[in-house]
């Protein structure tokens, strides 16, 4: 492994530029199997990106530039090809984020080159700072994936969890499945099996009575965009976590790169949620649970008010604020 700050490491780029095509790790696969797909073109990207086949706020950002970084060398007309890329997932800031980085910059290769690999140092920057919020022998809950998948690499949320583990802490981890599509039980699981950090999964409705049982030190999940008021749109789900938190008296921390926060957006009421397809509802791989013809709502994200949230950790350190 290439990447700077991923050496050793069991788990591999999520994404990397390869000189003149994109690399990265079909999510959709695992966690039977680690299959990287090499991609060619910006239509090849975009449909990888709908399908979640590369998901999460910092690797979308990685994405987006590396995008625009193609378009780039294959004599794109870059506006439209940024439009394409940004209409692909409207909720995670950190996707417009990277194309923009990249449209603004005079060599886009060079940017996109750039954005990935910082993210694993800034990664590692809030992991490095999370580590100050997990006591010894903590029993983290988390939503969804935060990890190295979940950006180039390291991870945000799950990246504190696997700092605070190299730092000896002994966090064990309650993984919540995150339905519709089930991250959690995929990726999350995954990850922590391939790092050995003690995890159980439980269904996401468990994470009160677990709560309830004084089974939960401490919540860390990630977000796709902290808005100035210091909303945070994540995962569905993530809202209902954090009411059970602040009822249990559980710390509710919130791990993003300062990328994730949007300043241009005033509060969480702003936050455009992507409605995904209800089929990701009514089946689980492929497999339909619910009876023919039935409706069902997929929003994908939720919307957890500042006030629910203990602290914002960040590359910069630690703050209950994020201005
Ligand atoms: O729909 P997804 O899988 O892209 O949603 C991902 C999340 O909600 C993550 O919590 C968020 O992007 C932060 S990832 C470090």
């Amino acid at each position: 492994m290439s990447s700077p700050g991923l050496e050793g490491s069991p788990i591999p780029p999520t994404i990397e530029w390869m000189g003149d095509h994109i690399r990265l790790i079909d999510q959709r696969r695992l966690p039977d199997e680690l299959v990287l797909v090499e991609v060619h073109s910006v239509e090849k990207l975009c449909d990888l990106i709908s399908t979640l086949a590369i998901r999460g706020a910092p690797a979308l950002g990685a994405a987006g530039a590396m995008g625009v970084a193609l378009a780039s060398l294959q004599a794109r007309d870059l506006s439209e090809v940024a439009s394409m890329l940004k209409a692909t997932r409207p909720t995670a800031v950190n996707l417009a984020w990277g194309v923009d980085r990249a449209l603004a910059a005079p060599d886009p290769v060079a940017e996109a080159v750039r954005i990935a690999a910082d993210d694993v140092a800034v990664n590692q920057a809030i992991g490095a700072h999370g580590t100050a919020v997990v006591p010894d022998d903590a029993r983290v809950i988390t939503h969804c994936n935060t990890g190295s998948l979940a950006c180039v690499g390291w991870g945000t949320a799950l990246g504190v969890i696997r700092s605070s583990h190299d730092a000896g802490r002994r966090p064990s981890v309650w993984v919540d499945e995150t339905r519709p599509v089930l991250q959690g039980a995929r990726l999350t699981a995954w990850e922590l099996q391939q790092l050995g950090i003690p995890a159980t999964l439980v269904v996401d409705s468990m994470a009160g009575s677990l709560m309830a049982a004084g089974e939960v030190d401490l919540a860390i999940v990630g977000a796709d965009r902290i808005a100035a008021n210091g909303d945070v749109a994540n995962k569905i789900g993530t809202y209902s976590l954090a009411v059970l938190a602040r009822y249990h008296e559980v710390p509710f921390y919130v791990a993003a790169p300062t990328s994730t926060i949007d300043l241009a957006t005033a509060s969480g009421s702003q936050v455009v949620v992507e409605e995904r397809s209800g089929s990701e509802v009514v089946e689980v791989g492929g497999v339909r649970l619910a009876p023919e013809g039935m409706a069902a709502q997929n929003w994908a994200f939720d919307i957890t008010p500042a006030e629910l949230v203990t602290g914002y950790i960040t590359e910069e350190g630690v703050s209950d604020r994020v201005l």
